[in-house]
């Protein structure tokens, strides 16, 4: 017996070595710079060890290989194209879109194939591929035109009222505080309130049960990785599915999903509507065959500081597609609120509490900032700006763009190949389901696109400075047709939540931070470990 067990363990081994070194040398036969694999980790043996952040071991990389327009990488045993070169990164995201629709490569599609819980992540559109996707993208892209923006701004307003009582009583403690703490639950109550017509008042109620879920969500321990990695194991998915075994946090998805629900039952039997992110999707689901084509014609962008970026982003963003007169059901909705939820509150959260802590940092951006705030209220008798003033304030687009720059929230871009396509300027062929990454960070702190890049300077994101660079360099909400869908609300809510902040507090830097900030590996997007903090307070 102790023979066989010996065996079978022999075997495992052996099928796992197998499997994961298979491609290791495919770069280096090829002639093209890279990061050589080795067993079991692939290139990146911090990345399972959680020693450092998928997002600085991209920078690294790319920095290692600044020069060069791509190099290769083995994530575990899979190869993986780095693409450093601008003029590439706009072939793959826009010119040729139609080769690089997905996201994930089927390997990476299929750990998502599990329980029902499993199911609705692999049904949401940062996961979904081919067809699927663009008939979910295009008929809910709708619900984040600038026309439906504008009903989202009481939203943002109302919750942003509760931001700054909350920041009074820091203000009047006068203590260090963490900032995602609090931003994060302007964050979350926002989305919670657009995206699952339910108000967790999360400032006032702490143990609040959709704030702890939501929580847990972003949180990656070693076990989770474990079971996730798993799934790359032949047969295990299917036992998984057979048992209905879900592992992507399945008591959280079933707590959303039931919230989701709930809200959407509410609203069919009573009529009662909002307009906001849900209604706006059950529209979108009523209209859809008829209304959701996407035109190639851009949206009119209404009274938009640095216009020009937003244009070209929003034309980069819209590709052609009927979609299949397919019955859409609640599901999609419930998919689709959930990704909202996930793709929308720590990354808005994150790029708040670092604005917060540059802002501490640098008292003359944050004057200026002021200045321009300060003048918009005074124009309208000193109350809160409307959406289009607030949405036409350049200096504070500018200051959102460079703490994006600076910490990049999703710090690396994936695109899977979807049809053979020949990399412009090679004779390389990328095929069918092969992998690419374009690192954000990495092209975010070059100096050959930002000088000084380990500044804040939000001229950086002045019209000059904008029109001496490719629209490129700058992919804090990535760029084509797979861009970030709802960037405008992001946008949105983070102007809101500064304006409101800055016209009433100053924030101060806090001696809790370390002077080189060190990001989280166990947190999903790059957040900073031990928290970011600041001092805030009441302006004179
Ligand atoms: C400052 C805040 C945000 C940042 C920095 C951000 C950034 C990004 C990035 C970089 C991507 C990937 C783009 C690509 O692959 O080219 C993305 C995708 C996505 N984002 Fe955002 N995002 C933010 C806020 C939001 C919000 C508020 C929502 C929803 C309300 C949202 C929904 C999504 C969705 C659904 C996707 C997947 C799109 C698809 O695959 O079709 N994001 N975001």
């Amino acid at each position: 017996m102790l023979i066989e067990i010996g065996l079978l363990f022999v075997t495992l081994f052996l099928w796992l070595y197998w499997y994961i070194a298979k491609n290791f040398g495919k770069w280096e036969k090829l002639g093209f710079p890279c990061i050589s694999g080795t067993f079991p980790w692939g290139s990146h043996k911090e990345l399972v060890t959680q020693k450092k952040h998928l997002n600085d071991l991209f920078l690294e990389g790319y920095q290692q290989f600044k020069d060069k327009d791509y190099f290769g990488v083995y994530l575990l045993g899979k190869p993986v194209l780095c693409i450093n070169s601008i003029d590439l990164i706009r072939d793959i995201t826009v010119k040729h879109f139609n080769n690089f629709v997905n996201r994930n490569d089927s390997n990476l599609a299929g750990v998502l194939e599990g329980g029902d819980m499993d199911q609705l992540w692999k049904n949401q559109l940062t996961s979904l591929a081919d067809d699927e996707w663009k008939d979910v993208r295009s008929t809910f892209s709708p619900i984040f035109t600038s026309g439906k923006m504008r009903s989202m701004y009481k939203f943002m307003f109302e919750i942003g009222s509760r931001l700054t009582q909350e920041l009074e009583t820091k203000a009047e403690a006068k203590t260090d505080f963490e900032l995602k703490d609090t931003f994060g639950k302007f964050s979350l109550d926002t989305l919670a309130t657009c995206a699952f017509g339910i108000d967790p008042d999360s400032f006032k109620d702490k143990d609040n049960k959709f704030v702890k879920a939501a929580a847990r969500v972003f949180i990656n321990t070693f076990s989770d990785n474990i079971k996730t990695f798993s799934r790359f194991i032949p047969g295990v998915k299917s036992l998984h599915k057979f048992f209905n075994y879900s592992i992507f946090k399945p008591k959280e998805t079933k707590f959303f999903t039931q919230i989701i629900r709930q809200t959407i039952e509410h609203r069919r039997k009573t009529g009662m509507r909002e307009n906001d992110l849900i209604d706006l999707m059950i529209d979108c689901i009523k209209e859809e065959g008829a209304s959701a084509v996407q035109e190639k014609e851009v949206e009119k962008l209404d009274a938009n500081a640095n216009k020009d970026i937003h244009e070209q982003y929003e034309k980069d963003m819209q590709f052609t597609h009927h979609v299949k007169q397919k019955q859409f059901s609640e599901d999609m909705i419930v998919a689709t609120s959930l990704v909202l939820l996930v793709a929308g509150y720590d990354t808005t959260g994150m790029t708040l509490s670092f604005m917060g802590y540059e802002l501490g940092k640098n008292p003359e951006a944050q004057q200026k900032l002021q200045d321009e705030i300060d003048q918009a209220y005074e124009k309208n008798g000193g109350e809160m700006p409307d959406y289009n003033t607030i949405q036409g304030l350049p200096y504070l687009d500018s200051c959102i763009h460079e703490a994006l720059r600076l910490h990049t929230p999703v710090g690396n871009l994936f695109r899977a190949c979807n049809a053979d396509f020949k990399l412009t300027g090679t004779d390389y062929w990328v095929k069918k389901n092969d992998l690419l990454m374009m690192s954000a960070i990495g092209i975010h702190h070059d100096e050959r696109y930002y000088p000084n890049p380990h500044q804040f300077n939000p001229d950086n994101f002045s019209k000059e400075a904008r029109q001496s660079r490719s629209p490129y360099t700058f992919l804090g909400f990535g760029q084509g047709p797979r861009a970030c869908i709802g960037m405008r609300f992001a946008l949105l809510e983070a102007k809101v939540a500064i304006a409101m902040v800055m016209r009433k507090f100053n924030f101060l830097p806090s001696d809790k931070n370390p002077d080189k900030l060190e990001l989280d590996p166990t947190s999903q997007l790059g957040y900073v470990k031990n928290g970011l903090y600041a001092n805030i307070e009441l302006r004179a």
